[in-house]
Parts: structure tokens; sequence; C-alpha cells
């Protein structure tokens, strides 16, 4: 989709559709008086009242070159937030485009953002369909323009929606099409194209490194791990030692291992590299918005298979910082491969580190579908990602992490056990990977509840949400050493 300031006013602009959002609590704006009692009579009926989500088509108003009037809901004027704006205008794009329009210039109201309205644009204008063949749905929005709006606005709302539709391709990714290799070399060519350093740990470096963690993991695929590593370095000499790390879960399928999952649903579980898409989706914004601090990305990638090679429960499994782990459960397989990327992480100078993993099930028993799970080992750290992500509209929500519930993990036979029992799932998740990160100030984020939408919203398509895209981008832009 072709996304532009429009030349042309509200009167003149040529379009399949003009857009404007209508809040509850406001009449038709200047230049569009005559819709006022169209308006009116709607609300009298009940069909439109300028609530989130509500759509309502003109046709053929009059003294507009548009073909259409387009009015969506902002909600309460006082709640219109970025947030409100990015849903108005991907709830616009995705009521106009099943409709057969492919052009729509969008009315920028006062006080409005025009970064999120593109992003909202081109984020709901994705479809998760690229291997239909014959019955391709050619239903696109073609060109989107913005009357009313601020050119850095629109640059950075287009590199971000399509770092977001980048991470959401990958994850939309069956496990047949991109398994670890393949998903190492989509790293490979995004680092090229956007200027990054990319190295790719094969399997034979990283056991003379010693992550027999993560390659206990690997070891029932056929599929050969990677742990990606991408690079980005501000020009010129430092102005602080701040160094920060990305590490993102890229498990390419999990079928839980020997510790088999059950078969239903088992088929979502392609998109068990999220963290790692996102990691790397905000890599590709990252290179162009020349943050001043170092920003290096690591995503562990390997398929969690069941097999006669595949790891058993009850093996032990040494890490790359020394710690034994026993393997009780194989279907926790996430935190074995995170701990030894985070490990790497500190290795190679990261000061302060993030992750994003779709880790556990007990984190969607806490959260539902709407907030990822925040936890952190230090509280400074968490505030400057959640401020990052209330910035960008992703819900986060603080987690415990108490020393109280560290005595989940004991093990009889070794350091640690990789699962923590029934209670409190995603608490013990988040401690094992503490556990790897000593004093480094740490943030984990556990988006098993937000990565993939079950249900489609009106601004957003069924699948890959390619949450944490944003936040990780807004924190290394924003940051202060
Ligand atoms: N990838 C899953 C977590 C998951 C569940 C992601 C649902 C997305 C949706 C993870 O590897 C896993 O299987 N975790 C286990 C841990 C348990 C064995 C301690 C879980 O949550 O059941
Ligand atoms: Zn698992
Ligand atoms: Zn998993």
């Amino acid at each position: 989709m072709e996304t532009i300031l429009a030349k042309g006013s509200i009167a003149t602009v040529e379009a399949d559709a003009l857009a404007i959002t209508l809040c509850e609590d406001e009449a038709a704006p200047k230049g569009l008086e005559f819709a006022q009692p169209w308006l009116d009579e709607m609300k009298a009926c009940d069909e439109f009242a300028g609530k989130a989500g509500e759509v309502a088509v003109l046709y053929g108003p009059k003294g507009l070159k548009a073909k259409r009037l387009a009015v969506v809901g902002g909600g309460k004027r006082a709640a219109h937030d970025s947030e409100a704006q990015r849903r108005a205008a991907g709830t616009v794009v995705r009521s106009l485009k099943s409709k057969g329009v492919k052009s729509i210039a969008w009315v920028l109201g006062a006080n409005c953002d025009t970064e999120a309205v593109a992003e909202g644009a081109i984020v709901g204008n994705y479809e998760p369909d690229h291997y239909k063949t014959s019955t391709k749905d050619p239903k696109t929005v073609e060109r989107f323009e913005i009357i009313g709006g601020d050119a850095v606005g629109l640059a950075r709302g287009i590199l971000l929606a399509e770092s977001q539709n980048f991470t959401r391709d990958l994850v939309n990714e069956p496990a047949n099409m991109l398994p670890p290799a393949k998903l190492a070399e989509r790293a490979r060519a995004m680092a090229a194209e956007a200027g990054l350093e990319c190295e790719l740990l094969d399997q034979d470096r990283m056991r003379q490194l010693g992550m027999g963690s993560l390659l206990g993991v690997a070891q029932g695929s056929i599929e050969p791990p990677f742990l990606i590593v991408v690079r980005y370095r501000p020009e010129g000499t430092p102005t602080s030692k701040d160094h920060l790390g990305l590490v993102g879960k890229g498990v390419t399928f999990d079928t839980g291992g020997v510790s088999i999952k059950p078969a239903e649903h088992m088929d979502r579980m392609k998109s068990d590299m999220s963290g790692g898409a996102a990691v790397l989706g905000a890599m590709r914004a990252i290179a162009r918005l020349k943050p001043s601090i170092p920003v290096t990305a690591f995503v562990p990638a390997v398929e969690n298979m069941c097999s006669g090679t595949a790891q058993r429960p009850g093996d032990i499994v040494k890490s790359l910082d020394g710690k034994t782990i026993e393997v009780l459960n194989t279907d926790a397989e996430g935190r074995l491969i995170l701990n030894d990327a985070l490990t790497y992480a500190q290795r190679q100078g990261c000061t302060h580190l993030v992750d994003a993993a779709t880790l556990t099930g007990a984190i969607v028993v806490a959260l539902g579908y709407v907030n990822s799970g925040a936890f952190t080992n230090n509280d400074a750290m968490l505030a400057r990602v959640m401020s990052a992500a209330k910035t960008e509209g992703e819900k986060m929500w603080h987690m415990p992490l108490e020393e109280d519930y560290k005595d989940l993990l004991k093990s009889q036979a070794a350091d640690l056990a990789n699962i923590g029992g029934r209670w409190g799932g995603a608490i013990s998740a988040a401690w094992f990977l503490r556990e790897f990160v000593g004093e480094t100030p740490w943030v984990h984020l556990d988006i098993a509840g937000t990565a993939w939408l079950e249900e489609p919203k009106p601004y957003i398509a069924k699948g890959p949400s390619g949450v944490a895209v944003r936040t990780f981008v807004r924190l290394a832009t924003s940051w202060v050493a």
C-alpha cells in the first residue's frame, strides 16, 4: 500500500473514500457540515454513535470529489489516544477493503498523530494469506493518503508498520517453510538490506562454546539449530557504556518433544518463534532510526521435536554458564534455549537485557489475550520498558518475581529443574531465566497470550500480532544513559 501525504483538501481529494474519525461527543468537522443530519439520523436509529469499532458509509457525498464518505467511531474524545487512532485507521481500512475500496483519503483530526494513523492503516491492510494461489483475495487497499499529516510522523509510521508486518510474515510461515536455517537466512537478508551486521553461530560453534542447554532441545530435530546475532552500532564514539541486548525465543515449531503436546491446536506452535521474530522486526526499524546506543539481537533458533534422538525427561544438560539443569519436561524448552542466549548476550557486552518469548500457557491463564506479562530483576529497567510500551499502546502487566518463588525450581539431581510445578508457571519460568542474568538489568516479556490473535479484530487480521516490535524500537530510540 502506498501511504502518502494528501495533496488535495477534503473537498478536492480524489479517492474511493474520504474517511474521518468521529468521537461519541463530536459533531461533523469543518468542511463536512452537510453530513450532520445524516449522522443525527444514524444516531437516532442506533446505527452509529461514534463508538470504537463502528463504521458508517455515505455514498455520493455532495460537494466532495471522493466517491464515499466513511465515518469511523473514535470512542470518547478524551480517551482517543494514539492506540485508539491506530485502531480507527485499521478499522476503516479493513472495513472498506472488504467492499472493494482501493484508495482512501484520511482526514487527520485535531491533536491526532500521523504516525499512529499510518501504522494502523498499514497493519490493518495486512492479511496472512500468502500461500493462497487461485483464490487469493485481491481485496486490498492500494493507496492511503493523509490530509493534514506531517512527513516525519508518516515516515516513522510506515517504518514501524512495515517492521511489524515483517515480523508477522515470519510468524505466519509454517514450520516446514521456516526451519531454523531459513529463519537465519531471513535474518541475514534483513540485516544486509538494513546495513546491520549478522553473525550465525552454527551447531559446531555452539558445541565449542558449551551451549549444552540449547543443543539439548535441538538434538531431537533433523533441522540444525542456529544462534542468530544481529548487531546495530551507532556511528562515532559512544556517549555511554550502555549496550542493549534484545533476546527472542525462536522455536520454529514446538511439538513439546517427548513430553508431547496434545494434537488439538498444535499447529499454533509454528508461532513459537514470535519473540525472535519481534526482535528481528525491531532491528529492521532500529537500523533506520539510528538510536545513540548499540543494540544487539540474539535469536536462538531451534525446532523442538520428538524423535529417537530427542532428549528425555530426566536428562541433565550443562548450560553455557556452567549450571546443570535437570530436564523434567521437554515441553519447557523455551527457557532452555533462552538461558544460553542470555549468557552469551552478557559475554558479548550487553549491559541491559530484554527478552520476549511465547514462554508459558500459564501467562495466558493469568492475563488472557490482552496483556503481555513483564518480569524483572530491576525496577528502573522495568520502568524504561513499561514507559516505552505505554507510549506505543502495547499492554504489559508487571508480574511478581520475589525470592519466595525461587525454590520452585529445586532439583534433586542438578543445580536447577526446568519446571516448577503446577502453580505460578509463568513465574517459575521467569525465575529460571533470572538465574542466568545475575545483576544485569533485565526484563522478560511473556507474550504467549498476545503474539497471536485467536480472533480477528475490526482493525487487525486474525493470526500474528507483531507484539513487542514497537516497544523494543521505542525503548532503543528513547534510551537515555
Ligand atoms: N510454547 C509453549 C508455551 C505456549 C503455550 C505458547 C500456548 C503459546 C501458547 C511452551 O514451550 C510450553 O510448552 N510451556 C509449557 C511449560 C510447562 C511444561 C512447564 C506450558 O506452558 O504448558
Ligand atoms: Zn514447549
Ligand atoms: Zn515453546
